[in-house]
């Protein structure tokens, strides 16, 4: 059976260790925080809205990677232990322009997914928007998952199969086929795969350099009470609004080299100052905001595939949550030697050398 240690137990950690728990290898993941985690927690996918938002405005080569990823959520949700905390309710997008939103339209069609104008009076009847809305589109394959309760899920799920996670498992070095904690505990492997978000040392850049692509971007988000509900998230131009199981968010900034999460009051009040522009009647903060540090790579798309001895899955940028699935489904071709779909070949790490 093959020995794999994950280093990493976020979102694409675990997504990882399921998967290849269900493929047959013996799974160990070490995290080194703990495991009871809070939106205050470094852990960027305890941080984010979590949202899965396949469709966008800009046209990538990775496009259809993330729509299989999608469709992975979508299919797994029936039989998984985080069932309840992921919900597909669709998105309005609001474009900055009339020739954007046609844009965004042009592309869920090339990619066959449902995108359909919406006109003010279809919009409030559905959402409490003000009349400055213009150019909005809804979009059916949009989903959002609750993220603390998805990670507490995927845990139990990865355990359920058998998988071994270590908490509070700070790892300080690595070689092809060991991980070594803080504490000097040893984990063999006969792989070694590195998902550690924005975290890396400088001993896990050099066993993996791809890893020092990845650059820190802070991301703030905060609690709000809407004026009515949230039919479905809202994607606009400078900000999101998600609804989520038991909260709704408003997100986020996006700044670059930024490792504090000190979570600044002037950004929650620009993010509400946007909400109020959109909406009728007022968003008034809920009492809560923070800030995660997402991991982002030079275009955006993760690092999956082969860096110096190890494995690595990095860099997911704005999109952690959607692409955790496919992360997985392309880890488990390199670790089984598995033949690599040419979507998936193209995410290695190779591309940024
Ligand atoms: N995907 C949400 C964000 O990066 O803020």
């Amino acid at each position: 059976m093959k020995r794999v240690v994950i280093v990493g137990g976020g979102v694409v950690g675990l997504w990882c260790a399921v998967r290849l728990r269900q493929g047959g290898a013996q799974v160990t993941v070490l995290e080194a925080e703990r495991e009871d985690l809070s939106v205050f927690s470094p852990t960027a996918s305890a941080a984010a809205a979590g949202m899965l938002a396949p469709v966008e405005h800009a046209v990538s080569p990775h496009e259809r990677v993330a729509l299989e990823s999608f469709d992975i959520w979508r299919r797994s949700q029936a039989n998984a232990e985080w069932a309840d905390g992921v919900h597909f309710g669709g998105a309005v997008v609001i474009s900055g322009s009339g020739e954007e939103a046609e844009a965004l339209r042009a592309n869920a069609q090339r990619l066959g997914r449902q995108a359909r104008a919406l006109n003010i009076a279809q919009l409030r009847k559905l959402w409490p928007f003000s009349v400055n809305v213009a150019h909005a589109t809804f979009i059916a394959d949009e989903g959002i998952a609750d993220p603390l309760r998805v990670l507490s899920g995927l845990a139990m799920q990865a355990r359920a199969l058998g998988a071994l996670i270590e908490y509070e498992a700070d790892v300080a070095n690595v070689t092809a086929n060991a991980a070594m904690t803080q504490e000097g505990r040893v984990y063999e492997a006969d792989q070694v795969i590195l998902a550690p978000g924005a975290w890396a040392t400088e001993k896990l850049m050099d066993a993996a350099p791809a890893l020092r692509q990845i650059r820190p971007a802070k991301g703030q988000l905060v609690s709000v009470i809407l004026p009515g509900p949230l039919g479905a998230t809202v994607r606009a131009p400078g900000f999101y609004a998600a609804q989520r199981r038991h909260d709704v968010v408003l997100g986020a900034t996006l700044e670059f080299d930024r490792f504090d999460r000190r979570p600044d009051p002037a950004a929650s009040d620009a993010l509400l100052a946007k909400a109020n522009a959109l909406f009728t009647g007022e968003v008034k903060p809920a009492g809560q905001s923070w800030a995660g540090i997402r991991p982002m790579s030079p275009d955006g798309w993760p690092a999956i595939g082969r860096s110096g001895d190890v494995l690595v899955a990095a860099g997911h940028s704005r999109n952690g949550w959607l692409l955790a699935p496919i992360t997985a489904e392309i880890i488990s071709a390199y670790v089984f030697d598995a033949s690599l779909e040419t979507g998936w070949a193209a995410l290695s790490p190779e591309r940024f050398a």
